[in-house]
Parts: structure tokens; sequence; C-alpha cells
């Protein structure tokens, strides 16, 4: 059976949709560099342990394999690093992935599903925001995968390349069965700090800024879990692979919770006392990132399964739990 590269796969969404595409019945080769992945996530498949820097590399891998679409997911992701030092984030993200749609040209793979952002919308203008909200990136990070969108689309339309690119909000949560989950180094996301905080790891959690134009001065996020994310990455897969057009699909809830309502809820999950500090707003954050998802719903069937914001703080605290023993 021809099989799915997934570049990036060792990583937190990565592992993810590994696991979704085997158990769906996919045959799966993750590649990663293992530097930001986890040897412990490669659960599901087969190991190529090598860079996207490396193009001899590469045509190995496609040459050894029949694959016949790729998920990448391969990136640097850090909004504050990348501002000083974009090098690094445009040689990673940019570069590489160039070196990617080589590789895959070379071989006749025909088929990418891409794992972009909702950063790519800077700014926003409205209080939801759907595919073609203007495009505003803020950092090098968001740059780098707004170019790759682009030249997605340009390979696609000069030489076929058929391609779904799923911005994302902010993914959240842990596999339910507790396999893999979250665990970047250094930690910088919201849930994870909370519920480091919960175990005691961390003293306290800091908020960033409590004077945003929202209903408790805190900032509101679309929280999507990483199941559902991964999910909508199978769904891609098959939309493309059943000829369906390239396109440009949100994944969010389409709620926005604020990080005191984040806190509080985790709070009644871990039944923990998790102590706060308010500090000065963090550079570059949006008072407001709320999706509208319903194209995803709409051509790829998605329906979210693990919506509610409790559930997601439960599967990330059943995770945390083990893995910070
Ligand atoms: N926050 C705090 N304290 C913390 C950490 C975060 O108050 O210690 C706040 C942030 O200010 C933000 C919210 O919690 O309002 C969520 O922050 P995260 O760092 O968890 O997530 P971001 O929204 O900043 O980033 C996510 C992805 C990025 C992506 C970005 C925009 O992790 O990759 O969304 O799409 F670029």
């Amino acid at each position: 059976m021809s099989k799915t590269l997934i570049t990036g796969g060792a990583g937190y969404i990565g592992s993810h949709t590994a696991k979704t595409l085997a158990v769906r019945g996919r045959d799966v080769v993750i590649l990663d560099n293992l530097s930001y992945g986890h040897r412990d996530f490669l659960k599901w498949g087969e190991f190529e342990e090598g860079d996207l820097a490396d193009t001899a590399f590469l045509k190995d891998v496609f040459s050894r394999h029949d694959i016949e679409e790729v998920v990448h997911f391969a990136a640097f992701i850090a909004v504050g690093e990348s501002v000083a030092e974009p090098r690094m984030y445009y040689e990673n993200n940019v570069r590489n992935t160039l070196n990617l749609l080589g590789a895959m040209q070379d071989a006749d793979v025909e088929r990418i599903v891409f794992s972009s952002t909702a950063a790519v919308y800077g700014e926003p203008q409205t209080a939801t925001l759907a595919e073609d909200h203007p495009l505003a990136p803020l950092s090098p990070y968001a740059w780098s995968k707004r170019m790759v969108e682009q030249v997605i689309r340009d390979y696609g339309e000069a030489y076929g390349l058929k391609s779904a690119i799923l911005r994302y909000f902010n993914a959240a949560g842990a596999d339910p069965a507790a396999e893999v989950g979250e665990r970047h180094q250094p930690e910088t996301h919201l849930i994870p700090l909370i519920l480091h905080t919960a175990l005691g790891i961390r003293e306290s959690i800091k908020i960033f800024g409590t004077d945003y134009d929202t209903p408790d001065g805190t900032c509101l996020r679309d929280y999507i879990h990483v199941t559902d994310l991964s999910v909508a990455h199978a769904l891609a897969l098959e939309h493309l692979a059943n000829g369906g057009e390239s396109d440009i699909f949100n994944l969010g809830n389409g709620n926005g919770f604020s990080v005191r309502e984040v806190i509080d809820m985790a709070r009644e999950v871990t039944g923990g006392n998790i102590p706060v500090e308010t500090t000065e707003r963090r550079a570059g954050d949006s008072p407001a990132l709320v999706s509208s998802s319903e194209k995803a719903r709409n051509i790829l069937g998605w329906q979210p399964q693990h919506a509610d914001v409790r559930d997601i703080i439960e599967t990330a605290w059943k995770w945390h739990q083990k893995d910070c023993r």
C-alpha cells in the first residue's frame, strides 16, 4: 500500500496525526530530525531520522518508500524567537520546505497538507476570522508560513500540486488515551504552563495583560483539541485523494475563551490551587483570535468532537500528570 509521509511526526500535532492516520488504516512514514520532536512519540508507522535541509536524505527517503501524499508539520514555531532570529525561521521553515516540495516533485508526489497558522491574519478586523480575511503576518514565524502558503499555491498553478493549507487556531489538549500529548522545550503555551503550575512544577502562571478590550481584560483565544485537528488532516488528505480542489481551511471551534476563563476551568478540572501573577502584555499578542471554520465543516465534513474547553483541559491534565511524573 502506498504511504503517507509526515514531516515533524514526532512533534505535538504531528504525533497525534500519525496516530489518527494509523487508526484509520494508513501506512505512515515519519520524518523528523528530533530537534524538537520526541523519540517516545514515535508509536505509529516507520521512522526516518533526518533533516529537510539534507536534500540527498530526502531523495533517498522518497526512493525507498512508495509515498503518495505528504503532511508537512516540521517547522520552528516560537513567535518571539522568530523576531530575534529570522534567519533560523526563513531557512528552516521556508528553504527546507522548498527542499521538500522539490523532492516531492522529483518523485511525482502530488498531494500535500500543510500546517499553517491563524497568525497569518495578524490583527483581526472582524470578530471571527474566515479564510478570506486579509493577511498581515506580524512576525517572521507568521511570514514564513504565509510565504510557504504562496509557494504551494504557485506550484499548484504551475505544476499541478494538490494542496490543503490548514490554518490552526490554538492547538491544545492531548490524546484522550494519553499515548502522546503536548511537550515543548521550553514551554511557552498557556494550558501546559497552567497545568505545570497545578502540578507544582511552577510557582504561578503569569497573565500577560489584563487591560485588553475584552470582557475580562485578558486575551481571547479559540482552543481546538489536537485530536480534532488531527482528524481534519485525515479528512483533508481524503479530500485531495478523492479529487477535491486545493483549498485553505481554518481550524478552530469558533468560541473565544479568555486567559482567566481557561485558568478558572483548569482550577475546576485539577482541583488545584493555581496562583496567578498579572504582568504586562506580551509583545505581538492579538486581543482576540477566533475562527470561523464553516468551510472545513462544509467541504471536509469536519466535526470537532472535543469542542468543550473542559474536555480539552481534562485530556491535557491526564497527559501532564503522566508525563511530568
Ligand atoms: N498567555 C499568558 N501567560 C502565559 C502564556 C500565554 O497569559 O504564560 C496568554 C497569551 O498572552 C495568549 C494566550 O495566553 O493570550 C495563549 O497564548 P499561547 O502562547 O498559548 O498561544 P498563542 O495564541 O500566543 O500562540 C498560538 C500558537 C502559535 C501561533 C499563534 C497565532 O502557539 O504558534 O497561536 O496563531 F502563531
